[in-house]
């Protein structure tokens, strides 16, 4: 970073599913910085899983110095899981958080005195001597207790989970937004009115780093992208033009329709087409996919008088990330009694702005010849 602002994250290449739920095949990453002033500030602490190195990075950063303040912009474990450690390290130093993490501090950590501490909020400023630490409530990013912090004398913004992703700290260098998006719609795709709230705020400031807690720091060309796609995602707007064909498949005969379907789509010129297997794809990759694009068309067997349970839970996440502003499509399989298209046509109407085309394609037990018909007024609907 530069001489007074130093980073002192720990990578974590052994993680492999993040929250106890998302894969991350190239590990994660727990951002910490140090500011060096007149005073000394601890941005955010770190994973249980790392506080060794944790305390090890801040020891060897300080040179012999001791930190004034810790600063906690989030109190999830990822980040507070070693303010034990720091407060029984640095007995003497400030914990700063907004009071509603402080509160969330003695929930995490029954029987531990976290004083002294300071509650900050929103427009409170704290002097390190040369530089000025401005606080910015930024709640349900990804938690309410939440703020970001601002530096202008450094021009920087310490983010927290906002502008994240996954991976360790320098996976993928010139490809921010794949790992970006995965991590923003399946972490923070639900708050997007606050996300677009803690944009507006940060329009007002002159921002040239970016300082998350997880992933790379953001400066030039990188930063400015990542501005302009969190703007769309924050209003559920469509990055690429396209149509996800999501299937739930039980014994492959849904499939072969929802890759006909695809075919159909592509020979009626389909900018994109994109096939996501709800029963072996990863799910999150297929949530990102979702909001990516603009239209969806969802294709799933029928199962105990409902939908084969891959499906359900697909559209019940894109419920529970307020999927919107979208076009839908849906082909429902059933040997006897179809019951899937009634059952993701249930879901899908209680979304926002969603609007699902006609005709719903029924096939009894397999794809057919005279299904094709009604497969093409289907991708005419969808391509409309
Ligand atoms: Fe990276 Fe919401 O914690």
């Amino acid at each position: 970073m530069n001489a007074n602002i130093k980073y002192i994250g720990c990578d974590d290449a052994e993680m492999d599913l993040f929250e106890s739920q998302y894969v991350t095949p190239e590990g994660m990453c727990y951002n910490s910085y140090l500011i060096l002033d007149e005073k000394i500030a601890v941005m955010d602490s770190v994973d249980p899983r790392k506080t060794g190195e944790w305390l090890q990075n801040l020891s060897a950063a300080l040179d012999g110095r001791t930190p004034d303040y810790l600063i906690v912009q989030h109190m999830e474990p990822d980040h507070s899981g070693s303010l034990k450690a720091f407060r029984e390290t640095y007995p003497n130093a400030t914990i700063v958080a907004s009071e509603k993490a402080l509160t969330f501090m003695a929930q995490f950590n029954e029987g531990t005195d976290f004083g002294p501490t300071m509650a900050v909020k929103e427009g409170d400023t704290l002097s390190l001597g040369v530089r000025t630490l401005q606080f910015i409530a930024a709640p349900m990013i990804h938690w309410p207790e939440v703020i970001v912090t601002y530096c202008p004398e450094e021009k920087t913004l310490f983010s927290a989970d906002a502008f994240g992703k996954f991976g360790v700290k320098d996976a993928d260098p010139d490809d921010w937004a794949c790992e970006a998006r995965r991590y923003y719609f399946n972490i923070c795709g639900k708050y997007g009115m606050p996300v677009t709230t803690l944009l507006k705020k940060a329009s007002a400031l002159d921002i040239q780093t970016i300082c998350p807690l997880h992933g790379p720091i953001l400066k030039g060309e990188q930063l400015a992208e990542a501005l302009r796609l969190y703007t769309i995602w924050g209003s559920y707007g469509v990055e690429t033009e396209g149509v996800l064909v999501a299937h739930a498949s039980i014994h492959g005969n849904t499939k072969k329709a929802a890759e006909k379907l695809a075919e159909i789509l592509q020979a009626k010129g389909a900018k994109k087409v994109v096939l996501a297997d709800l029963c072996r794809d990863d799910m999150a990759e297929v949530i990102e996919d979702a909001f990516r694009m603009n239209k969806l068309v969802v294709c799933a067997s029928s199962y105990d008088a409902d939908v084969f349970p891959p499906m359900h839970m697909f559209l019940w996440k894109l419920k529970m990330k307020a999927y919107q502003n979208r076009t839908v499509g849906i082909l429902e399989n059933g040997s006897w009694a179809p019951s899937a298209g009634k059952a993701m046509r249930a879901i899908l109407e209680q979304l926002k702005n969603v609007n699902i085309v006609e005709p719903t394609v029924t096939i009894r037990s397999s794809m057919k010849q005279a299904d094709l018909p009604a497969m093409e007024a289907l991708a005419d609907a969808i391509l409309k």
